[in-house]
Formats: structure tokens, C-alpha cells, sequence
């Protein structure tokens, strides 16, 4: 044995020597990663924003979806009700002169496709008396020349790329939007910085 142990002596020198750098290297790479995950946490704590209310409850904004309502990613979150569609024939005020204005009917199985427009059944020029319907503005039938058309234009037939349904549904993000015509009432009243009331549509 003794005599084993001397003949291999650099050997057994380099095993331990060995094992003694890779024990090393082990405690310093566990001691750094405490430190760093230390560092990590105050910096988060201190990048934290403030929260913000929202009409579906009170939402973390660095949570980048606000669908997800702050539910954490790797859990289901109980999905919402379907809004309801209003059918109410009442317009709502636009927020800016060029905002496409909202509809305010129902447009189920209004079918718009290569064949055939149900929405310019009654939103066209020739029909819009016939069915009392507001008819299209002008900018429907220019196109990307501003020459006017004698049909509606191409960059205009999807109306539902820019109009939408008017729904019950609450904000989903807060926000302070006032249209012009508030900012401009305010800075005359000279209360131009008055915080905006919020409004739920
Ligand atoms: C059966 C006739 C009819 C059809 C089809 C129809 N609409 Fe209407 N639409 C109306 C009438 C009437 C109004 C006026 C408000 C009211 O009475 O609901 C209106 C109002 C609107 C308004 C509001 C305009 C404004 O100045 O506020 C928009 C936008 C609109 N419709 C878009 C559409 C779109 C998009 C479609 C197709 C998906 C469509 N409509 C299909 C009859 C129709
Ligand atoms: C590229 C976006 C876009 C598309 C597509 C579009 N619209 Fe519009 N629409 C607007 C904008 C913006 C306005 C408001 C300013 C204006 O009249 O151009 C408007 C206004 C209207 C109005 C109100 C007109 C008025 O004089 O008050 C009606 C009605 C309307 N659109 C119906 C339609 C219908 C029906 C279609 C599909 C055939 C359609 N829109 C497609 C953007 C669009």
C-alpha cells in the first residue's frame, strides 16, 4: 500500500489538487449567484411602477398584457363575459375629427367580401335616403390620388378595418385622453392643467 502510494505520488498529488480547484470554483460560483440574485431584487424593487386602476380591478403595469388582468403567465385565468354588442342606433361623439366613427348597430351576418358589400346596401350614396342611413363621406371614394371615384374605393371597402361595434365593455387600460376642444375650453379658462375626467367608453 505504502509502497503503492509512493511510486504514484504525482498522481495522487494532481487528483487532490484537482478536487480541490473544482471545490473552489463551486463555492465562489454559489457565493456570486447570491450576490447577484441580492442585486437583482433591489433593483427591481426599485424600477417598480405605480400601480394603476383600471375598471377590471387593479393591474401591475409590468405586466405587458393587460388581457391577462395580472394573472401570472403560467396560470389560467378565468376568462371574461362577452360584452355585449349595443344595438342602440345612438352615435357616440367622436375623440377627433379624422376617428372613424363607431357603429352604432348590431352587424351580425353582414357579410363584406370579394362578391358583394351588405354595408353599402344602405351606407351607399343611391341607397343611404332609402334606408335613412348616414352615407359614406366623400374620403370613401378617393383614392390614394384624392381622385374621386364613381364606386366605393379599394382602400375603403373593409369597413370594418376601421369601424368597429359600440360595446358595454369597461376601459381596459385608464387613460387621460381629453379631445381638443376640452384642452383648448381648459387653457382659456386657464385651467389648463385640471386633471382630466376619465371617461368609461
Ligand atoms: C340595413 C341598413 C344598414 C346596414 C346593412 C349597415 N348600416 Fe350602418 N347605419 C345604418 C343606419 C340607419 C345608421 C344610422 C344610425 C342608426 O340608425 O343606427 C347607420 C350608422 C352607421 C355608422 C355611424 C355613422 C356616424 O356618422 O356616426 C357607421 C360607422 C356604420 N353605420 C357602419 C356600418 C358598417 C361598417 C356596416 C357593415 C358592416 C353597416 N353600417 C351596415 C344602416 C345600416
Ligand atoms: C381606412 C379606414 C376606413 C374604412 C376602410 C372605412 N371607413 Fe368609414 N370612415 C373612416 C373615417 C376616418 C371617417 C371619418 C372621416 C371621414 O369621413 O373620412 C369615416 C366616416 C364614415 C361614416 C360617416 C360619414 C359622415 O359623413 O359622417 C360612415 C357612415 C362610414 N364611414 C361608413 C363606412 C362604410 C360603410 C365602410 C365600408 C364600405 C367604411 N366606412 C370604410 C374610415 C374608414
Amino acid at each position: 500500500m505504502s509502497n503503492s502510494f509512493t511510486r504514484n505520488r504525482p498522481l495522487w498529488i494532481a487528483g487532490g489538487l484537482t478536487v480541490a480547484v473544482m471545490v473552489l470554483v463551486f463555492v465562489a460560483g454559489w457565493l456570486f449567484g447570491r450576490a447577484d440574485e441580492k442585486h437583482e431584487r433591489t433593483r427591481e424593487v426599485a424600477a417598480r411602477p405605480a400601480q394603476a386602476e383600471t375598471a377590471l380591478g387593479r393591474t401591475d403595469l409590468r405586466q405587458l398584457d393587460p388581457l391577462r388582468r395580472g394573472v401570472p403567465v403560467d396560470q389560467e385565468a378565468a376568462p371574461q363575459p362577452m360584452w355585449r354588442v349595443q344595438n342602440t342606433d345612438v352615435r357616440r361623439e367622436r375623440a377627433y375629427p379624422m376617428q372613424p366613427p363607431t357603429i352604432p348597430h348590431a352587424i351580425d351576418g353582414y357579410q363584406v367580401d370579394k362578391n358583394s358589400n351588405r354595408c353599402m346596401l344602405c351606407h351607399a350614396r343611391a341607397n343611404a335616403e332609402k334606408f335613412q342611413a348616414p352615407p359614406v363621406s366623400v374620403t370613401h371614394y378617393m383614392d390614394r390620388d384624392d381622385q374621386f371615384l364613381a364606386s366605393i374605393s379599394a382602400r375603403r371597402y373593409f369597413c370594418n378595418q376601421c369601424h368597429v361595434v359600440q360595446t358595454d365593455a369597461p376601459l381596459l387600460v385608464g387613460n387621460t385622453f381629453q379631445d381638443i376642444d376640452r384642452v383648448l375650453a381648459a387653457a382659456e379658462a386657464g385651467t389648463a392643467t385640471a386633471p382630466a375626467t376619465e371617461r368609461t367608453q
